[in-house]
């Protein structure tokens, strides 16, 4: 049975994309089989998500990179509206069928050693009238890694992020801090340790702003072997 974690955040554009896009570069460099899967994405005018186009481009694969693999595995949902699951999905009439999720899921980790599922938002951004992201993962029974945007308000986004996930049992492998955005220095580090205290989640790493992933492929080697030893 394969690796399978989601890469959940403390919102929409905390970095999630740009945290799978090196992860992913950094499982390959330990020689094993990954995958990327995004459940649903939405603001995609071309049918297919943007994130998961990322993902493949940085690592210079075409989206049938490996033998059984189509675009629905690694996007079952693609909306063009940009709004969450639920909006987007109803603008057009198509229903987000979770079953059919878990069905891709499955094949798709059946192949590979480990599999990435992005996040969509944040973890409590509703799928339908009834689910939460939150909810999906929680059935699925899949641990998390938190990509925390480091600036100001991550505290209060991460605790209560940590709070949703410690409510419904879901197993936290640990917190991704993102540097990238603009905020004063000592506060970024306090972020760190003050978060990591209040909550008890280590941190797995902290990425830097990145002008190329490619080459920070070191640093998510590193990230990477830790959560392969968590999984
Ligand atoms: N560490 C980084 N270095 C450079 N740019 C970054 C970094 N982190 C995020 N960005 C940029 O910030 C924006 C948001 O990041 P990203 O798309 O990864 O967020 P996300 O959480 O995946 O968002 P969404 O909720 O839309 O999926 C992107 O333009 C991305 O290139
Ligand atoms: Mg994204």
């Amino acid at each position: 049975m394969s690796k399978s974690f989601v890469v959940v955040g403390t919102d929409t554009s905390a970095g999630k994309t740009v945290v799978c896009a090196g992860l992913f570069l950094g499982f390959r460099s330990l020689g094993l089989d990954v995958g990327i899967q995004k459940w649903v994405s939405t603001g995609d005018p071309f049918g297919f998500s943007k994130d998961v186009q990322f993902v493949l481009d940085t690592a210079g694969l075409k989206r049938d990179y490996f033998p059984g693999i189509t675009e629905r595995h690694l996007n079952p949902y693609s909306f063009v509206y940009p709004a969450s699951p639920h909006f987007s999905s109803r603008l057009v009439s198509r229903r987000i069928d979770l079953k059919e999720i878990r069905r891709l899921w499955k094949e798709y980790a059946s192949l590979m050693d480990v599999l990435i599922v992005e996040g969509i938002g944040g973890v409590m951004v509703p799928l339908d009238e009834r689910h939460l992201l939150v909810d999906l993962i929680r059935e699925m029974r899949l641990p998390v890694a938190v990509v925390v945007r480091n600036a100001l308000g991550a505290i209060n986004h991460s605790l209560l992020t940590l709070s949703a996930l410690k409510m419904r049992g879901i197993k936290v492998l640990g917190l991704i801090f993102n540097d990238a955005f603009g905020c004063n220095m000592d506060i970024k580090k306090d972020n760190v340790r003050i978060i990591q205290k209040l909550s008890g989640v280590r941190s797995l790493g902290i990425v830097p702003f990145m002008s190329s992933i490619r080459d920070y492929e070191a640093v998510f080697r590193d990230m990477a072997k830790a959560l392969i030893k968590k999984l």
